[in-house]
């Protein structure tokens, strides 16, 4: 297939750029920095800076991945903007190209969050689960909305609702990894928060699975069928590690430093794979233990 891809220079772009690639797919990419686009991706990619540089192109599949980063800046008004406008931007992108192209592609896959549901306490949270509403819900449901108009071309819609995305090269464990090495991780608020969690290649696996499978449609949850608590992460990870993780971060002093942005750390979603696994996906790292060690251990 001929697929076009937005953020495939990011974490999780990479990865699956090169798992596409192994595949035999050819890569069409849309980044802002299009000449060194292929060299950050590792694979041979068509790159260039907008959307509408590929109308002459034939286009089977769209994977939209795009988005300024979430954890990055503290969430000013304008940071706020920011993070909806980049989604919403390359996304109607994509809808400007359809309207273009001879002929649109059959799928998009596009990327959402856990951020969804918003804070949901203790409670299961499958695709049903009625949002809370948050700056996190409203951010992924405006993203959602932009990315389901490209149903008016024809095209498949489906959407992954993706958790915590983890590996070693980047991601929430980048900066956690030394942190919990060096001895200094520990819990986060009272720890009860749940952390839906999902090994990158897994992610990979089912946006392929979403990709390849034409009876697929709408919100899927993009996390492992096992997600845990805050406690429970941090201490999984402590022991893979062989350290303590003794501290722990005050919520008060989480709020005080991140403002709003402090709802990331500090409330969480249940998030269960509710439709994927109902449509046959299979996880390779259903458990944490057994993702961190796989991710621990490698090139070590
Ligand atoms: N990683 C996670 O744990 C996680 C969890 C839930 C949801 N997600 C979502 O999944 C998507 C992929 O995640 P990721 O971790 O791979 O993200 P990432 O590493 O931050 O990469 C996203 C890509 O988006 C592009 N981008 C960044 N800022 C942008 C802006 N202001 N305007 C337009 N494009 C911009 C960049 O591509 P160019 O520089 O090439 O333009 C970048 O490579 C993101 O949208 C993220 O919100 C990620």
């Amino acid at each position: 297939m001929r697929i076009l891809i937005t953020g495939a220079t990011g974490f999780v772009g990479q990865a699956l750029c090169r798992h596409l690639h192994e595949q035999s797919h050819e890569l069409l990419v849309i980044s802002r920095h299009p000449r060194e686009a292929a060299g950050t991706i590792g694979v041979p990619v068509t790159a260039h800076d907008s959307a509408l540089a590929f109308e002459h192109d034939t286009i089977d599949a769209m994977i939209n991945l795009a988005g300024e980063p979430i954890f990055d800046k503290r969430w000013s008004e304008e940071q706020k903007q920011r993070l909806i406008d980049s989604r919403v931007e390359t996304t109607r992108a994509l809808d400007e190209l359809c309207q273009r192209l001879a002929t649109p592609p059959k799928v998009l896959i596009s990327a959402s969050a856990m951020g969804y549901y918003g804070d949901q306490g203790e409670r299961e949270v499958t695709e049903e689960t009625e949002p809370h509403d948050e700056f996190a819900h409203r951010l992924c449901r405006t993203w959602e909305d932009e990315a389901r108009r490209l149903e008016a071309h024809g095209v498949r819609v489906a959407i992954a609702r993706i958790g915590l995305v983890l590996d070693r090269d980047g991601g929430m464990l980048k900066p956690m990894l030394p942190m919990f090495r060096f001895g200094f991780g520990g819990k986060v608020g009272d720890g009860t928060q749940y952390m839906p969690w999902i090994h990158r290649e897994d992610l990979v696996r089912a946006i392929d699975f979403l990709l390849t499978r034409e009876d697929l449609a709408g919100a899927f949850n993009a996390g492992a069928p096992q997600p845990v608590t805050n406690e429970t992460f941090t201490r999984t990870l402590a022991d893979r590690l062989d350290r303590p993780a003794l501290f722990t971060v005050p919520a008060g002093v989480i709020e005080l430093a991140l403002g709003e942005m402090s709802r990331l750390l500090l409330t969480g979603a249940r998030m269960v794979p509710a439709r994927l696994e109902a449509a046959g996906f299979t996880f390779r790292y259903p458990e944490l233990d057994q993702a961190l060690a796989a991710i621990v251990q490698r090139r070590r």
